[in-house]
């Protein structure tokens, strides 16, 4: 199936209460991984990049991974440019086929977040590109102090910024962090439910990795319909790899290790997927 943008999978998530799973890929393996899982799921899938990531391969070859592997299975596959800070970030990835980006100017003061992403939303309507936004700030590797609620998203602010800047999708601040929690995360469901009632547009929850199976179906409950997950893949990837590199130290094909650790990274997808209802929603 040819790559598609992610308005359509977000409003069908957003009508039919699931959550459609967005999992950061680092390389050809955890492509195969995430898109092998949806088709076996009969899932929706967005298969995101985050700017680190492209710096490590460029938009052009995540591209032709996701479509090359995208053409092989029947489910919608979607591929998303992931905190993009700069319109650079932005227009780079279009030029390689991107048809969703995430334009995150959180840290911005809030008029000049209004102004940039209103400009990204005016480029990419006339292309069919989507355009998720952030407001407040999820913590972790973003830079913010954890667990700061002055930086959870303030519904007013919200409905505000949604209204002035035409965003397809919001990624909202409710007490997820990036990266690995230290403690079991409190998730503000109010507020999340708050906004849910003044803004019509898909929410998008952040720093899902490490979150309990409750947490992440509550959030769904009240509104989520994007769930992003990297870490949990992430360490499913290095843990395989290490522990089969310290037993078989004699091995000195990359294949053996990085096959199984495919494997294990389409477990954790398809359990995800499992868990946000996406399963046999294609
Ligand atoms: O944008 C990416 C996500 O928010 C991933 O967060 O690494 O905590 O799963 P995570
Ligand atoms: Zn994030």
């Amino acid at each position: 199936m040819a790559i598609v943008n992610t308005n359509e999978m977000l409003a069908d998530a957003r009508h039919k209460h699931y959550a459609v799973g967005a999992f950061n890929v680092e390389n050809m393996e955890f492509v195969q991984a995430v898109i092998w899982a949806a088709e076996e799921m009969n899932s929706p899938v967005i298969v995101q990049t985050s700017v680190n990531t492209l710096k490590y391969a460029t938009p052009e070859m995540f591209i032709s991974m996701v479509k090359s592997c995208a053409d092989t299975v029947k489910v919608p596959v979607a591929i998303h440019l992931d905190h993009g800070s700069t319109l650079f970030n932005v227009m780079t990835c279009i030029k390689a086929g991107y048809k969703s980006v995430m334009f995150d100017g959180s840290m911005l003061p809030y008029e000049k977040n209004v102004e940039q992403t209103r400009l990204v939303v005016e480029l990419c309507k006339s292309i069919d590109v989507s355009v998720e936004a952030e407001l407040g700030a999820i913590s972790g590797k973003e830079g913010a102090p954890e667990e700061s609620t002055s930086l959870y998203t303030d519904p007013d602010v919200a409905e505000d910024f949604v209204n002035r800047t035409g965003v397809d999708s919001l990624a909202v601040s409710i007490g997820t962090v990036h990266g690995l929690y230290k403690a079991t995360p409190k998730l503000d469901y109010n507020r999340l439910s708050t906004i849910r009632n003044r803004i019509e547009a898909p929410l998008v929850l952040h720093g899902a990795s490490g979150l309990t199976i409750d947490h992440l179906r509550e959030c769904i409950a009240r509104g989520i319909t994007k769930v992003n997950i990297a870490t949990e893949l992430r360490c499913a990837w290095s843990e395989t790899v290490r522990k089969y590199s310290i037993d078989n130290p004699k091995v000195y094909d990359p294949k053996k290790a990085s096959k199984l650790a495919r494997e294990e990274v389409m477990k954790v997808v398809k359990e995800k997927i499992l868990i946000l209802g996406s399963n046999s929603m294609a």
